[in-house]
């Protein structure tokens, strides 16, 4: 199948990979030329480890990076797809007017997968009225190489058709899937990270225990494979905050950020992306302090 990933960000290029590895012929479109050279470059490494693990089958790294492509537009990466992954920042004016290009470059039969973490599938599919049948939430989990699951998200209009095809579709990348049939915003799993996050950052604030205490709580005491302030690092603390925002709109006020989120942000700091968020790392990626937020 020809697939295209729109956007190349954290996601993106881990989605792109996914599907090069099951086969498919992939173009992968960012606005910033940087962050889709920056997934490439990750691309190749997370393969070279694969096939080191003997975990890419018959193929070796170039294989499977040849087949994606990078493409200049949304139009470039959509012609003859078959299957088109939308994973743009979550901003819902973002992701409507990428699927309005969508719609017009992609092909009538196309299927349509937005990432969204936990956005409205109908508000983001409203934009291509009768249209709206073809869209499904189609949310991996980061890393997409590594992570299990596909969460897919019916919005009111997505028929039954596209829910099958999307289901076979991540089967064929070798994921299972639940499928979340009320498109309620943080759909089955975001709503639950989000808020325990939340709390995490809300104990940092209360000095409660230092960020890496709480995480090794976390992980030690009620066996999280990771702590939530290092996940929210690894995911990006951008990401997170607009999703709480909009948690917030749809949920009310237990979702509401914390002023030492929103100051994170607004100073830079994104977690593992720009080497600090909650915790500074060094370029090798590795943790440097305990995490000092406040600091
Ligand atoms: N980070 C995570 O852990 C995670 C997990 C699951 C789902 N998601 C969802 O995936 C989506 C992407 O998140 P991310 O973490 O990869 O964000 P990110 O900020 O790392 O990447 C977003 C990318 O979108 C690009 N972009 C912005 N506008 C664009 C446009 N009009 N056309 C093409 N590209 C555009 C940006 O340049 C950027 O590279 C979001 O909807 C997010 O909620 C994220």
């Amino acid at each position: 199948m020809r697939v295209a990933v729109i956007g190349a960000g954290t996601m993106g290029g881990g989605i792109a990979q996914v599907a090069a590895m099951a086969g498919h012929g992939v173009r992968l479109f960012d606005t910033d030329p940087a962050r889709a050279g920056a997934a490439r470059t990750a691309m190749r490494g997370s393969l070279e480890k694969l096939h080191g693990k003997g975990r890419l089958g018959d193929d070796l790294p170039d294989d499977v990076l040849d087949r994606v492509a990078p493409a200049g537009s949304i139009a470039a990466a959509c012609d003859a797809a078959d299957v088109v992954i939308e994973t743009v920042v979550e901003l819902i004016e973002v992701k409507q007017e990428v699927f309005r290009q969508i719609a017009e470059a992609a092909p009538a039969g196309a299927l349509f997968g937005t990432n969204t973490s936990q956005l409205s599938i109908t508000r983001i599919g409203s934009v291509l009225g009768d249209g709206a049948d073809r869209l499904v939430g189609m949310h991996f989990f980061n890393p997409p190489v590594l992570m299990r699951l596909v969460e897919l998200v019916a919005g009111l209009g997505t028929s039954e058709e596209t829910i099958a095809r999307a289901e076979a579709f991540a089967r064929g990348l070798g994921k299972e899937t639940v499928v979340c049939r009320k498109d309620s915003p943080g759909f089955m799993t975001s709503r639950v990270s989000a808020i325990v996050r939340l709390e995490c950052l809300k104990m940092v604030e209360e000095g409660v225990g230092s960020p890496a205490d709480i995480d090794k709580a976390l992980r030690l005491g009620l066996n999280f494979p990771m702590g939530p302030l290092e996940l929210g690092d690894f995911n990006g603390l951008d990401t997170y905050l607009h999703a709480l925002e909009a948690l917030e709109v749809a949920h009310g006020e237990r979702f509401r950020p914390t002023v030492t989120l929103r100051n994170l942000v607004a100073a830079g700091r994104l977690g593992r992306k720009t080497g600090r968020g909650v915790y500074r790392y060094g370029p090798d990626g590795a943790k440097l302090d305990d995490g000092t937020p406040a600091g």
